[in-house]
């Protein structure tokens, strides 16, 4: 569970500015600022050491072949199948970045109070389609959200029943509450990678603005249909995530080359 947590939200975040290229796993240093400190980032990004636990034994093995980022992919993969979703085959060989950008991760990442066509035109950037869009933020059928992230709207803007609101409101307050307490993105099976999450969303009951907005947005006409076939389709869903994924993944930085890093923290000396 931990495992797909970290993997599937790292990946994404890490392809969605810069390539699937394990950027995202560099601890600052003196000369880089990473990107784990960015604001999407910070307090939400975590489980880095069982990358590093992974990283340590595959070297002990096999020293300077296996990159992080195909460690990452392959732990976004694997541990889907775990929590009981699709299986797909992929391309290994990537290479690790020899950089990081603290500024593309805050200006490239979506943040849920984002609207829909500003996060369209983010995954369009990078070569992500609308139906990738929808299929790939179905993995939020798993994990979870702080408060700081959904108080909004649970107070202001949401078409939820008041039963479901009272116990978010309960836990979240308007003010005075911690914002990092946490709330299941998929409140009907949050542990199991299935399509209830879609399902939520027919009901108006999206934990973020985000993800409400790809059903209830007047400007979300092809998000809308793509979130009814999935709600009624569990198998087209898992088809369509697994494509999505292979796409996410094959998203390569092309600016420096890369390496084989030998810690996943740190760019190689
Ligand atoms: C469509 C744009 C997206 C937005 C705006 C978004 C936003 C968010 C936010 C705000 C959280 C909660 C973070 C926190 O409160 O700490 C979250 C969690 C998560 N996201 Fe997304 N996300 C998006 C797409 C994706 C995609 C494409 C994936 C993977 C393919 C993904 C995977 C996850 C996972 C697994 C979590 C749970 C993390 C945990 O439990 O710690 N998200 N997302």
């Amino acid at each position: 569970m931990l495992h797909l947590q970290l993997s599937i939200n790292t990946c994404v975040k890490l392809v969605i500015f810069q390539g699937c290229d394990g950027s995202v796993l560099l601890d600052d240093t003196i000369t880089l600022q990473g990107e784990k400190s960015a604001t999407p980032n910070v307090d939400s990004l975590k489980g880095f050491e069982i990358i590093d636990s992974i990283k340590n034994k595959v070297e002990s093995d096999c020293p300077g072949v296996v990159s992080c980022a195909d460690i990452l992919a392959i732990a976004a993969r694997d541990s889907t199948v775990l929590v009981g979703g699709p299986d797909w085959e992929m391309y290994l060989g990537r290479k690790d970045s020899k950089t990081a950008s603290y500024e593309l991760a805050n200006s490239n990442l979506p943040v849920p109070s984002e609207g829909i066509l500003p996060i369209i035109t983010k995954f369009l950037y990078q070569g992500l389609s609308v139906t990738d869009m929808v299929a790939l933020s179905g993995s939020h059928t798993i994990g979870v959200a702080r408060c700081q992230n959904y108080r909004a709207r649970i107070y202001d803007q949401s078409t939820a029943s008041e039963s479901y609101l009272n116990d978010l409101r309960a836990s979240c307050p308007a003010a005075g509450g911690d914002d990092d307490t946490v709330a299941p993105m998929d409140n009907v099976t949050p542990n199991l990678f299935d399509n209830s999450y879609y399902q939520i969303l027919l009901r108006g009951e999206g934990l973020l603005n985000s993800d409400q907005e790809m059903y209830s947005s007047f400007l979300g006409v092809q998000t809308k249909q793509l979130v009814l076939q999935y709600a009624h389709d569990p198998l087209a869903f898992f088809h369509q995530f697994a494509q999505s994924m292979v796409a996410m993944g094959n998203i390569t930085n092309a600016v420096d080359g890369g390496e084989v890093r030998r810690s996943c923290r740190f760019v190689n000396t």
